[in-house]
């Protein structure tokens, strides 16, 4: 199979858009955590739809999988082929034209492979605003993110990306193109297929490219560094906070103090109460409404509550800036302490202290010594529950043995409120399993059977999400 078919590729997509040379493709088969090494016969690089249309329509014909692939950040090895030798990387990094901004549609078009960074600046420069904003903006590409339905930095306010997407373009595993690059609010001509592919981590289609829902810029900010007393009620504190800015908050992040260590040295001037951190922001795009003193008055509230140990209210960009970049880099400091096994726990809003206080419980009792990193979009029931790998420990092996042992636990936990394993971070190759194990039987047989449906020769990243022959949930 793969000399005709790379000799075909070739005729497409030129020299350039096939990549062979072993060296290079060392950055394409791996995971950015390093946790799955795959490899592939070749990464494809194409520049255009049509192109991919190509690829797919050669790939049905010689039965081989594709596994797209955008910025190459996913935590779930959502992108990465399998060890086979057989799956061919469709890299989305030269689809990266930015096609149009409209402003009074209040849309943005662009290819799946432009970077994250680029789609908000191209927003910018109209006087607009992509509200889609995660730690890997400068990495990741349009593609994954939609791959993936990302969350990120603001979602209490303007949703994941789901609730961002206007049009897509999709090319289909037998290399049809489905073309729904409109911008429109509402259009309710039957099935809302777009949906089918945002989330689906490649497995469905390859997303080309996406019409993205902008709003007015952001003129004004307030952001406060609340230092938490301990025991504070974070569920009733969001309440109060949304309630008090009138739902302006745009960001409700939680920083546990060990979580602020690996990125601060202690005694910075920016610290963590005993109950660690809330960063809050409000934003508005109108110079008539002032943020800054509907933000004092929410964060008033908190001290009379008692549940601020000190606040600090942005009074410049710069720190501003400082705050975020605190929040920001926490996962590189874990990297920097050695590492750390990463749990995306979602639970209902009301349920994330419940959830903090029976996670912490099971920690501590499979082994005392470990310590936790502990970070998020508590705003929206969203933690990264993580374990950091001790020192002297191998980061795989370790990561492996708490998968085995004690993740369960937490996912437990998470379950029993009506949680997940996965808040905004995929299920990949790394939580395929897991989600066999927690879909309820009859949404997971669905799942089964659109795969089935769009992707009939299971050549889509074969290996990720699901598989039509995977049994039901017991
Ligand atoms: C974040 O919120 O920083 C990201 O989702 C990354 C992470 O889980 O570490
Ligand atoms: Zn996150």
């Amino acid at each position: 199979m793969s000399d005709e078919m790379l000799r075909a590729l070739r005729d497409e997509l030129g020299e350039a858009g096939v990549l062979t040379d072993p060296e290079r493709l060392v950055p394409y088969v791996v995971d950015q955590r390093d946790l799955v090494k795959g490899s592939t016969p070749a990464v494809l690089r194409p520049a255009s739809t049509p192109q991919v249309m190509a690829i797919m329509r050669l790939a049905a014909r010689h039965r081989v999988g594709i596994v797209p692939q955008a910025g190459n950040t996913s935590y779930c090895a959502g992108a990465t082929p399998d060890a086979s030798g057989r799956q061919f990387v469709l890299s989305l990094e030269r689809l990266d034209k930015v096609r149009s901004v409209d402003p009074l549609d209040a849309a943005l078009s662009v290819d799946a492979g432009v970077i994250l960074k680029h789609a908000q600046e191209a927003a910018e420069a109209a006087g607009l605003y992509l509200p889609l904003s995660l730690g890997s903006e400068g990495s990741c590409r349009i593609g994954g993110v939609i791959g993936t339905n990302a969350g990120g930095l603001s979602v209490l306010r303007y949703g994941m990306t789901r609730d961002l997407i206007l049009g897509l373009e999709v090319v289909l595993p037998d290399g049809t193109l489905v073309s729904d690059m409109r911008r429109l609010r509402k259009n309710n001509t039957g099935y809302d297929i777009r949906q089918n592919f945002i989330g689906a981590e490649g497995t469905l289609g390859v997303v080309t490219g996406a019409v993205l829902k902008l709003i007015p810029a952001p003129t004004r900010r307030a952001t406060a560094w609340v230092e938490l007393a301990p025991g504070v009620p974070l569920p009733e504190m969001l309440a109060l906070v949304r309630r008090e800015t009138s739902e302006l908050v745009s960001s409700f992040e939680f920083i546990t103090a060990r979580s602020l260590a690996l990125v601060r040295a202690p005694g910075g001037r920016l610290k963590s109460g005993s109950g660690g951190v809330i960063l809050v922001e409000l934003s508005s795009s109108s110079r008539h409404l002032p943020v800054e003193a509907v933000l004092e008055g929410a964060m008033g509230e908190l001290v009379e509550q008692g549940w601020a140990e000190d606040i600090i209210i942005a009074q410049t960009e710069a720190q501003r800036a400082d705050m975020w970049q605190i929040r920001e880099t926490i996962p590189e400091g874990e990297k920097r302490a050695g590492g750390s096994v990463k749990h995306d726990i979602s639970v209902p809003l009301s349920r994330t202290v419940d959830f903090l206080a029976q996670g912490g419980a099971a920690v501590a009792a499979y082994d005392p010594r470990l310590e936790l990193s502990v970070y998020g979009h508590v705003g929206d029931g969203n933690l990264h529950y993580n374990i950091l790998v001790p020192p002297g420990e191998e980061r795989l092996a370790f990561t492996a043995r708490i998968g085995r042992e004690l993740a369960p636990q937490l996912y437990d936990i998470a379950a029993g409120m009506d949680g997940t394993f996965s808040a905004e971070h995929g299920v990949g190759r790394l939580k395929r399993e897991l989600l066999q194990h927690y879909a309820d039987p009859g949404r997971y047989r669905v799942l089964r059977g659109i795969k089935g449906l769009f992707d009939p020769q299971g050549i889509m990243n074969p290996g990720a999400m699901v598989d039509p022959s995977d049994g039901l949930p017991s």
